[in-house]
């Protein structure tokens, strides 16, 4: 196998990232060789408001990103998440198609289509179908059937759908750049495959990415997506609430919001005595100097904070996986750093809580290592896992002809080059 490039776009409601990273044979972990990310224009909770806008930005982030790797940008896996995300379980069963010697990749590519052969509204997408476990004649909890021999094989899958208006007005944005789409990606499966370890994924854990505008929730039980759901409220409420708490505008709010992040402030009014914060030097343009910082934090933050978590534990709920979740919550998304943000998540929830800051990739990392970007880093992994089960689907059966050829990734792909041997 060649070096392969891959390319992941987040288009979020608060900023749209694009990262290049080249994955070799050699090395497991892609190695980022271009990174950007700016401000979001024409996005609201993760649903495009404004086409031009959206493809004008993408534009700028993806030159950005291109400029820094040297390498240009042909097709992307991209970050699809907000409201309009839903998910259900959903059960295949089929016939072995040749029980006596063992069950194929065929069997297990009919057995998902028999599974995915669900009715959904015409205005709705399939863009996930994971498989969380396969039983063979009455065996449950395999992971890969491949190989074993049996008569009847059942598989239960986790399907994410999307809204067909937005993923298509996300084509135009892409197919107006000349970038092919590779596949939508549930933002919250990407970060989630860029925080979580084998380890927590296989004793049950929520990802929860609190976006700008949206807060992304996948359950994970016994190593596999078992529920994912997008909730309408993020990080962006907050400063909302500053903002009419202080009787600031909104950029003025994000600012003290940001700067009561800081370890040193919060270090330094844990010292002090007196509650009154002073923020003369951060120019807030209404002329605020200072506040008092208990009211901020506990009058205006945290009853944001304890509402998204209250929501998260209904969707919890809602998923019925609720007590097989004992790794608790890994946290992810910009809104993951607000302050006192991980204790509210403890205190609602009722079990352990961490950052979630993206893991897993190697080169040109300092600027992506934060937990805003576990989603654009979650869409390389994506891919490059992608790439080698395309390679596993697709090279078994034509082993001797493709074994030395360095063709990479999608069945498209694969069948173009199938096509070019026909006369
Ligand atoms: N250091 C920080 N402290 C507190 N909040 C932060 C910090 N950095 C970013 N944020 C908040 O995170 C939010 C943006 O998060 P993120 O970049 O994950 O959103 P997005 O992916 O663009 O949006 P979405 O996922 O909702 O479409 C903003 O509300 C911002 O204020
Ligand atoms: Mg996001």
């Amino acid at each position: 196998m060649a070096d392969t490039i891959l390319c992941g776009i987040d288009v979020g409601s608060s900023k749209i990232s694009t990262i290049i990273a080249k994955q070799s044979e050699e090395e497991r972990e892609p190695r980022v060789m271009g990174f950007s990310s700016i401000p979001s224009r024409g996005v609201r909770r993760g649903q495009i408001v404004d086409i031009h806008q959206v493809t004008d930005a993408v534009e700028e982030s993806v030159e950005k990103a291109e400029r820094m790797a040297g390498a240009k940008v042909q097709s992307a896996y991209i970050a699809v998440g907000g409201p309009h995300i839903e998910s259900l379980n959903s059960h295949g069963v089929v016939a072995v198609s040749q029980p006596d010697i063992e069950i194929s990749h065929d069997d297990m590519v009919r057995v998902i289509d028999a599974a995915k052969a669900i009715s959904i509204s015409s205005t709705r997408e399939v863009i996930e179908v994971v498989p969380r476990e396969y039983i063979v004649d009455g065996q449950d909890g395999i992971k890969s059937p491949l190989g074993m021999s049996g008569v009847r094989l059942e598989v239960n899958t986790h399907i994410i759908t999307a809204s067909l208006t937005n993923l298509k007005n996300l084509e135009r944005c892409l197919a107006d750049l000349g970038i092919e789409t590779r596949a939508y990606v549930f933002s919250g499966l990407s970060s989630a495959l860029a925080v979580l370890s084998d380890t927590e994924k296989e004793l049950g854990v929520v990802v929860v990415d609190i976006g700008g505008g949206k807060t992304d929730v996948c359950v994970y039980v016994e190593g596999a997506l078992s529920y994912s759901s997008s909730i309408p409220i993020g990080a962006r409420h907050i400063t909302n609430d500053i903002a009419v708490g202080l009787r600031i505008s909104l950029e003025s709010a994000e600012k003290i919001k940001l700067y009561l992040t800081d370890e040193k402030v919060k270090q330094k009014m844990k010292e002090e005595k007196q509650d009154d914060i002073d923020v003369t030097h951060l120019g807030i343009i209404e002329g605020l100097k200072s506040f008092s910082y208990k009211t901020v934090i506990d009058g205006i933050i945290r009853p944001r904070s304890e509402e998204i978590f209250d929501k998260v534990l209904e969707e919890i709920d809602k998923s019925g996986f609720i007590n097989q979740i004992p790794s608790g919550l890994v946290i992810s998304g910009g809104g993951a750093m607000t302050t006192g943000l991980i204790d509210a998540a403890k205190r609602i929830i009722g079990m352990p809580a961490r950052i979630g800051k993206p893991q897993f990739i190697s080169g040109l990392i300092d600027e992506v290592m934060y937990p805003q970007y576990a989603s654009v880093v979650g869409l390389l992994l994506y891919a490059r896992d992608e790439g080698v089960v395309d390679q596993k689907l697709h090279f078994k059966d034509f082993d001797k002809i493709f074994r030395n050829l360095s063709l990479k990734g999608s069945f498209k792909k694969t069948f173009d080059l199938f096509k070019s041997f026909i006369p």
